[in-house]
């Protein structure tokens, strides 16, 4: 069997100032808010994968349709021998692309959760010794250093996450991406679609109270990590659309007024009662937008894919 190789990147302090420099900056800003990279921690990559089932929680579902559907297709047209995804989870929907692409020799995880990274990595390597896992422990907004593989290259970014990054930060995200690719190299992105706001809302607030929870968990890790005394049952989950910048945002909503002590950062944050703290944006897609935005980083969508009801867009481009 071939050995799963894990690269951490970052050395474990460099993330640790990272979530100081991101907390104090983001709780001392007005309005309030946090990066939501912070949201995966072991329980929170837990807490995702739950989401991912619920009944309101249509993305996940929509996007494993068109996979299912058109995995042929995209190997055909990428014939990559490397496949890297950013953000890759549990990388579960990722296995048809992993079966279609026949002449696949790399499959490089990136995400900044160990623990889903190594879960999905070991699943993977028992199932196809063949391939050669090559999981990176990384901020994929930071420049990536990617391991030596053999070309052509597809870059997969599933799940809408790209729809978590703010305008600016898309803009140099894919920027980015671009200086990963040679010419001819692809990008597999899944964009989540503009559709009726009660939908929307509904994925984003559960009746089981999963989202809530996985918003809150977010409180849990800057009490675990920074000594604070969040009490994140004094907080309402909050899911809004704003159909101005055609994203979801989530909030946390204090419920009272209260101060909440951070020792690691010598702070005290006031929260007034009906406070509210951002913690995500997830930005809605319509197809033009997501042709410019590919255009403008160098990138030219070749195809676009949809499921049947129209939800959820898969698109692939290629580096010129
Ligand atoms: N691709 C999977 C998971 C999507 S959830 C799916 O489609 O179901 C978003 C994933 O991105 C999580 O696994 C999270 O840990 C990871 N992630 C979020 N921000 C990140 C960042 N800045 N750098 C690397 N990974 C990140
Ligand atoms: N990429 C996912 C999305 O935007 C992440 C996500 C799903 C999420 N549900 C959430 C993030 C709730 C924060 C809160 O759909």
């Amino acid at each position: 069997m071939s050995p799963l190789h894990v690269t951490r990147t970052l050395p474990e302090d460099a993330t640790d100032a990272a979530l100081r420099a991101d907390v104090r900056h983001g709780l001392t800003s007005s309005p309030k808010s946090l990066p939501p990279k912070w949201f995966y921690d072991a329980r929170g990559s837990e807490l995702f994968d739950e989401i991912t089932g619920l009944p309101e929680y249509y993305p996940t579902r929509a996007e494993r349709e068109i996979l299912a559907g058109r995995a042929g297709e995209i190997a055909a047209a990428s014939g990559a021998r490397t496949l890297v995804e950013l953000g890759s989870g549990s990388s579960e929907k990722t296995r048809y692309l992993l079966d279609a692409l026949t002449g696949l020799k790399a499959y490089v995880p990136v995400d900044v959760s160990e623990s889903a990274l190594t879960r999905a990595g070991e699943a993977l390597v028992a199932d196809r010794p063949d391939l050669d896992v090559h999981a990176l422990i990384a901020d994929f907004t930071a420049p990536l250093a990617l391991p030596e593989t053999p070309g052509p290259r597809l870059v997969a970014f599933l799940g809408g996450t790209i729809g978590n990054l703010l305008p600016a930060e898309r803009a140099a995200f894919l920027s980015a991406v671009r200086t990963l690719l040679a010419p001819g190299d692809g990008l597999l992105l899944g964009t989540d679609l503009v559709k009726d706001e009660a939908v929307l809302v509904r994925a984003y607030d559960d009746a089981a109270g999963v989202t809530a929870a996985f918003n809150k968990n977010v409180l849990a890790v800057i009490d675990r990590e920074l000594g604070a005394d969040f009490d994140p049952g004094a907080f309402d989950h909050v899911a809004r659309w704003d159909a101005d910048r055609e994203w979801i945002e989530m909030r946390l909503r204090s419920r009272t007024a209260q101060t909440v002590k951070i020792p690691a950062l010598d702070l005290a944050v006031h929260f007034a009662a009906g406070e509210e703290l951002r913690t995500e944006v997830s930005a809605k897609f319509r197809r033009d937008g997501v042709t410019g935005e590919l255009a403008a980083a160098g990138m030219e969508l070749t195809h676009w894919w949809t499921d049947k009801a129209g939800r959820f867009a898969l698109s692939l481009s290629v580096a010129r």
